[in-house]
């Protein structure tokens, strides 16, 4: 990373960072949410219910961030959660998040639907990797996958489920955007306004979904989900799946603690409690509120991860104090990843280390398991 990054102070910065640099479309993509974007604004203003409780005179001067997620040990309780077509937003696309996740020591998760393939990434950094999984209508297909990532040496399966279809985001149609992009009057007038970008999209090789091995037409996400995914999966076919994949599994995209207690009778390992960053269903619940039902409901028996609206480490000592064991977070790294490329994504994930580390400190801890429900209190 160059210290001309240092000029971006917080994740807000790299924010407009990206919308300075990327095409609208692609902006709006990452950005967005469904519907109204309710859900989108409350997944972080959440965090603003609750106060920190600092200890003081604990005398506490270094920190240990590290944690262990699903047996793997990490040096900061954080990852980089799954997202589709990162090359869409900057050419290093996956490629150069896998790599600040690698410097960074924490995983990376690679969607189903990346633009770089399962085994590029295996193959690009020896840091811990997951694999998201998206069900296809085509069972052959997800079996495929799955044995593609266990091969390549991911170890454990994110199953998404809250993405039966896809949400209803306004700004997507408006800008007309798909995936690959289609490139018509307007998409070429926002072109003229990020030369940067469009630059690289002309001259890099096309942006296509690197784990299928046919060519897709250029629709929106909505019609490509409607047409390729299996609404109908259910518990049933969760547990053939779990059975299928035989290793750490992950169930991502919870808000209700029945259903997480299910998915962990279930033998899932990890419950991602998360609405997929207010992107499905508006309105529904903010993960930072339901967080503690759900930890109480799966208690000792999986673990839980907090995904969404993570913007400042003060965010991530909210969540661990209210019993997560770690977060996930995506837009913070692509915004990173859009404004700048990989130097971009290492910066996001520096300031929130750097900010977790100073907030221990003031906090009064020097180790992540020491962080309480002491030290928060909803006002
Ligand atoms: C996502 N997310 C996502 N999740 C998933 O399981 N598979 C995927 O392919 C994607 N794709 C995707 C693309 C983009 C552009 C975004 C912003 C998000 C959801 C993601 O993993 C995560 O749940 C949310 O983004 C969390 O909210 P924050 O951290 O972005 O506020
Ligand atoms: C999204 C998908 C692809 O949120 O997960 O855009």
């Amino acid at each position: 990373m160059t210290a001309r990054h240092n000029k971006y102070l917080n994740i807000d910065d790299l924010r407009n960072a990206a919308n300075r640099r990327a095409h609208r479309m692609v902006f709006d993509y990452i950005d967005g949410g469904a519907d109204d974007e309710i859900t989108l604004g409350r997944n972080t203003s959440a965090f603003g219910a609750y106060d920190l409780l600092f200890k003081v005179l604990t005398g506490v001067k270094n920190v240990d961030m590290s944690t262990n997620l699903l047996g793997e040990k990490i040096d900061i309780p954080f990852f980089a959660s799954p997202a589709a077509g990162h090359r869409l937003f900057h050419t290093h696309g996956e490629r150069g998040v896998a790599k600040a996740a690698d410097q960074a020591g924490t995983i990376f998760s690679l969607s189903t639907l990346s633009s770089v393939s399962i085994e590029e990434i295996a193959t690009l950094t020896t840091g811990p990797k997951w694999f998201q999984l998206y069900v296809w209508k085509d069972r052959g297909l997800v079996k495929e996958m799955m044995d593609r990532a266990r091969e390549a040496g991911y170890k454990a399966l994110i199953l998404t489920v809250d993405f039966p279809i896809a949400g209803n985001r306004e700004r997507d149609p408006r800008n007309g955007f798909s995936i690959p992009p289609k490139v018509g009057i307007k998409q070429a007038w926002h072109a003229l306004k990020a030369p940067a970008w469009s630059l690289d999209y002309v001259i890099r090789p096309s942006v296509k979904y690197a784990n299928l091995s046919k060519e897709t037409a250029a629709v929106s996400l909505q019609d490509f989900v409607a047409e390729q995914f299996d609404a109908g999966f259910n518990w049933r076919d969760a547990e053939w799946l779990l059975g299928e994949w035989n290793g750490p599994a992950v169930i991502k995209g919870v808000v209700r603690a029945d259903d997480a207690r299910q998915a962990v009778d279930l033998g899932f390992n990890a419950v991602m409690v998360s609405n997929h960053g207010g992107r499905q269903l508006d309105r529904s619940a903010a993960p930072l509120d339901v967080l503690e039902p759900i930890v109480d409901a799966v208690g000792a028996d999986a673990e839980v991860i907090l995904d969404g609206g993570v913007r400042r480490g003060t965010d991530i000592l909210i969540a661990l104090a209210l019993g997560a064991k770690a977060v996930g977070f995506a837009r913070p790294y692509l915004y990173g990843l859009a404004a700048a490329g990989e130097a971009g994504a290492c910066r996001a994930m520096e300031i929130l280390t750097n900010e977790l580390r100073r907030d221990m400190v003031l906090l009064g801890t020097d180790r992540v398991s020491e962080i309480n429900c002491s030290h928060v209190k909803r006002r």
